[in-house]
């Protein structure tokens, strides 16, 4: 579940994320908010072999069956937003290339030159540019991936230019984020309910937002570990006790799935049933919107920004988080560079508390001497992701 942080007061005024009316599904979800006094008790439970995230081939298997088989979020989309750009990441462990066209469309590529193998672009800052020269022996290529130079092409009398493009990734652009197939050769599907998702992401003006800024986590846990605290409530009270505790009421959100995707929606401590402002700048100073995106993307709303949290596993004991804070719209004052600097770090202190709580998990459940772990009524989407995550596995 969300955990959000307060706000300085001076920012609501300017910086605002809801550009868009909410569909009617969001607005269900607010109306069926209960106050926090009337909230019902959950009481549904679950449970996993604990082996679920230190059993190396249990990984391989979700690596093999999940992560190489359906598209998975790369990057927010808003990071590369004009015709002529690009950046590499290779944060999955495959190195991707990312450009935008001088028409506006997304291709992915594998980052691999094709004359010896080098990393064409190096570092993964987004950079505007018309096509990219591999440091090594400077192969050049068009945004479209198209080898369109080789320097002293005499010496290569058997290169055919147009069979020597960079190799193409599947890739989508929706809900906001640009989606890669990892594996070479195969299809990536979209997960089931990504056009809903889509729907309710585009009514939160994710598409149009800007980047504050970006930062990884190299996390010493299993991914599966790294969602869990976005899919319950029931820490919030106890691991976030000094920092955002006060500003949430210990009670479930309002669960709702789209498809393999999740929306949960939160009312904040000071949420009283029908005096939100629906479809106003202010909402999200009394609602938290958070989603878990399938299979690996975590999206959590506050009053002023949006913070996008996408995981890359890389081994059993091992996630990669790109955290990203996006922003309506750039920051244009001294005070709003403030805001935000102070904003990031807070993000930074809440969110490293949900990651080290899965460290600690790490730590203790690779020793193999707890066989089982629980969940309980206010962990409820635990045991339906786990589920999930199992329809895909042989
Ligand atoms: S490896 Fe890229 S130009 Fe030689
Ligand atoms: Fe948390």
């Amino acid at each position: 579940m969300a955990t959000v942080a307060d706000e300085p007061k001076e920012a609501a005024e300017r910086f605002v994320p809801l550009p868009r009316r909410l569909t009617d599904s969001q607005l269900d979800s607010i109306r069926a908010l209960p106050a926090h006094d009337r909230a019902p008790t959950p009481t549904t439970e679950a449970s996993r072999p604990a082996e679920v995230y230190t059993d190396p081939t249990r990984f391989a298997a979700e690596m093999a069956h999940i992560f190489r088989k359906v598209a998975v979020p790369i990057t927010p989309s808003c990071r590369l937003p004009e015709p002529g750009t690009l950046f590499a990441d290779d944060s999955f462990g495959v190195p991707v290339l990312l450009t935008r066209d001088r028409a506006g469309k997304v291709r992915a590529f594998y980052n691999i030159c094709l004359h010896r193998g080098s990393k064409v672009v190096d570092g993964c800052d987004p950079v505007k540019a018309g096509r990219v020269s591999c440091p090594y022996h400077a192969w050049t290529y068009g945004l479209d991936g198209q080898l369109v130079g080789i320097p002293r092409a005499e010496t290569f009398p058997s290169a055919d230019k147009a069979a020597l493009g960079l190799m193409p990734m599947p890739v989508h652009e929706t809900a906001g984020y640009i989606w890669v197939g990892l594996e070479k050769g195969r299809e990536a599907p979209l997960p089931p309910g990504t056009d809903r998702l889509d729907a309710d992401l585009c009514a939160l003006g994710l598409r149009e937002m800007h980047v504050y800024g970006q930062r990884h986590y190299d996390l010493a846990s299993n991914w599966k570990l790294v969602v869990e605290p976005f899919l319950e409530a029931y820490h919030v009270q106890r691991l976030h006790a000094k920092t955002v505790a006060g500003l949430n009421a210990d009670v479930n959100p309002v669960m709702v799935w789209l498809g393999e995707h999740l929306r949960q929606t939160a009312g904040k401590i000071q949420f009283v049933p029908g005096e939100e402002e629906l479809n106003s700048d202010r909402l999200h100073r009394t609602i938290t919107h958070s989603y878990f995106v399938f299979p690996n993307t975590i999206i959590v709303t506050s009053p002023y920004f949006i913070s996008s949290m996408i995981l890359m596993p890389r081994a059993v004991d091992r996630t990669i988080v790109q955290y990203t804070m996006l922003m309506p719209q750039p920051i244009r004052s001294e005070r709003g560079e403030d805001l935000f600097r102070r904003s990031y770090a807070f993000q930074d202190e809440i969110f490293s508390e949900d990651f080290g709580a899965g460290v600690m998990q790490q730590q203790a459940l690779s020793c193999g001497a707890l066989e089982t772990v629980r969940y309980g009524g206010m962990e409820a989407p635990i045991g339906p992701f786990h589920d999930l995550v199992e329809r895909y596995l042989p």
